[in-house]
């Protein structure tokens, strides 16, 4: 899940490609590196991030109007100056940067061997490029048209951006699996992975679809398929502002987005509850309520916190709506080989809407005939084009690698839609149906009241910070947040953390317990409030330290606690918006507090769009 950036216009290009790449860092940040043609064809790269690369190449000729440019996560080949991208042909003539993963690349790489070629490092995008060029030469043909040669031989996920020394006028470009944007301007064209890099100098752009050419100079745009036939480019408006990607005079995009959930939840639930008039409006769950309400069974397919999100449905929707719910991690649904029964519908959660194992989950159960609801925040991604119908969670975009208000927004859309559907299939009585509309509507304000004051929140994590492993335990709506809260932590601050539901912890998990071990229970309160009492007993009782999120105004949790993070008190269908908070604001100071990146975590990427 690399970042991509193209530009071609009468600007000077490199500035443009490298506020690009910073802007889509989150995406890797392995190693950077841009090309660019003025009289010759210019490659600089370098192991690390995109200053450190600009850095290395201070006092080089960075001219030319145009340029392509990215920053790596790693699959093919360790991080390194030799595996960067761009890769540069064996005539050093062609320049290619590429996001996803070619699985066939040893056996052309073999072909291109046995005919002389020789490799500068580890990388497919290396052999594809070489695999092109070659049939450039073998069949005397113009690049576009080896390319489209060359992308019917491969297998796997691309995108790619490739430009030619004897042709300066020309970008082209390929996509499968791996997302690609257009953004149209005068006499120029801007390319990248995502709209991020592109939205200060246009608004207009075409997202690219699968098995697509796009032919771009700097005052024309073709699209055309493999088969080398032409196709209108379809122009979006995009409805995102440029403050919407700046931190905002905040240290950090997660901290930022952590405090934007007040206004970011409200955006979600605005024009759609309406709980003066009972309604709630949803264009995509009411065009197709019957589908949905009559469903068999409902499936939620989803990756690491959308995941999350799916249980939180699991627990909601079985609980309104009475219709069977199973949450599937994509990476194994894919593969499984599902049993899809004509009527079952598949529920998609996804942030970025380009997640690769979420996104060929559905392709397949498409194919098996079921109907796809997308969940998705990215607007015009992958996810949400391939779906039959959806409702985005307009979080606006996320930029800190671990999710925070997107997870939110999922649990709003998932609270309307499970009510809605509950309504109309007469499951909720109208009193339930009222109370949970106007609780929803209400936690906007209690989100503002958790982000008031969070010094103590800041302690705790101090208090903490040197824990070598965590424990999270919830029960009912709130396991799934333990699960959420113990994700955030591995994902910024690297310790150990592990969510359980709170009564599983006798069946093993309880051995891990002494005076080392902090245990972070998510006790609000809710049907199993005496429950979570006496499981926050028996950890006392082996003398670990707990944690607690309780609701105000509890007297008996923070008797028994070490530490209480209190949450305004709710219905607990509507808990998990609350409870969450308490627990990405502990993952944010802890991993501050170590000194980490939190924006860029080690290891991660924003959106995983290969597998
Ligand atoms: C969450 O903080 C992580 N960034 C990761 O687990 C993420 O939720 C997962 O990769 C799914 O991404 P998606 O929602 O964009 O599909």
């Amino acid at each position: 899940m690399c970042g991509i950036v193209g530009y071609i216009g009468e600007r000077q290009a490199y500035p443009i490609v490298v506020k690009g790449l910073k802007r889509l860092e989150y995406r890797g940040y392995d190693s950077a590196g841009v090309a660019l043609i003025d009289e010759h064809l210019s490659v600089y790269k370098k192991k690390g991030k995109v200053a450190d690369m600009e850095d290395a190449i201070v006092g080089q000729h960075l001219g030319g109007h145009v340029g392509i440019g990215h920053t790596r996560w790693a699959t093919h080949g360790e991080p390194s100056d030799r595996n960067a991208h761009p890769h540069r042909s064996a005539s050093g003539k062609l320049a290619m940067i590429h996001n996803g993963i070619i699985e066939n690349y040893m056996a052309i790489k073999e072909e291109l061997t046995q005919k002389g070629y020789h490799f500068s490092s580890d990388t497919d995008t290396e052999v594809l490029l070489n695999f092109i060029e070659d049939i450039r030469v073998n069949n005397a043909c113009g690049l576009e048209e080896a390319l489209r040669i060359a992308l019917k031989r491969i297998v796997g996920a691309y995108c790619i951006l490739l430009i030619d020394e004897d042709d300066p006028g020309t970008i082209l470009a390929a996509r499968k699996g791996s997302p690609l944007v257009i953004g149209i301007g005068k006499n120029e064209h801007f390319l990248a992975s995502d709209a991020s890099p592109i939205i200060e100098y246009t608004k207009e752009v075409v997202y690219v679809n699968d098995y697509q050419v796009a032919i771009v100079k700097k005052d024309e745009l073709v699209l055309k398929n493999l088969g080398n036939e032409k196709v209108t480019p379809f122009i979006t408006k995009l409805d995102m502002e440029l403050a919407a990607i700046e931190k905002g005079g905040y240290d950090h995009f997660m901290l930022k987005e952590i405090h934007e959930q007040p206004a970011t939840i409200f955006d979600c639930l605005r024009g759609r509850l309406l709980p003066e008039a009972g309604l709630i409006k949803m264009g995509g769950v009411e065009a197709n309520i019957d589908a949905l309400i009559n469903a068999p069974r409902i499936i939620i397919v989803a990756c690491g916190t959308s995941w999350h999100a799916g249980l939180v449905a699991e627990y909601l929707i079985e609980e309104t709506c009475r219709i069977p719910v199973e949450v599937e991690y994509a990476s194994e649904f894919r593969y499984r080989n599902p049993i899809i029964h004509p009527g079952d519908v598949i529920i998609a959660i996804s942030q970025s809407g380009e997640t690769a194992d979420t996104l060929v989950a559905l392709e397949n159960a498409k194919e098996k005939g079921a109907f796809i609801f997308g969940i998705v925040n990215s607007v015009g991604s992958s996810i949400a084009r391939l779906s039959h119908a959806g409702a985005y969670t307009h979080s606006g975009p996320e930029i800190g690698v671990a999710s925070t208000k997107a997870f939110t927004g999922q649990l709003a859309v998932i609270s309307m839609m499970a009510l809605k559907m509950a309504a109309a299939k007469g499951t909720i009585t109208t009193e339930k149906y009222t109370e949970l509309l106007f609780e929803l509507q209400a936690i906007p304000e209690k989100v503002a009241t958790i982000l008031k004051d969070t010094s103590h929140i800041e302690a705790i994590a101090e208090k903490y910070k040197d824990a070598s492993d965590f424990l999270f335990l919830g029960r009912g709506y709130n396991f799934p947040v333990a699960l959420e809260g113990a994700l955030k932590l591995k994902e910024i601050s690297y310790i150990h953390a592990e969510g359980y539901p709170a009564a599983e912890m006798k069946h093993g998990p309880i051995a891990l317990v002494d005076e080392n071990l902090p245990v972070v229970f998510v006790a609000t309160r809710d049907r199993f409030y005496e429950k979570i009492v006496s499981n926050v007993q028996e950890i006392k009782a082996r003398k670990g330290k707990v944690i607690c999120v309780a609701s105000e105004g509890d007297k008996v949790i923070p008797t028994m606690a070490d530490d209480t993070m209190f949450v305004p008190d709710a219905d607990e269908l509507v808990g998990p918006l609350l409870s969450v908070i308490p627990l990405q604001l502990l993952s944010y100071y802890v991993g501050l507090k170590k000194g980490y990146d939190v924006d860029k975590p080690r290891n991660l990427a924003k959106s995983v769009t290969v597998e």
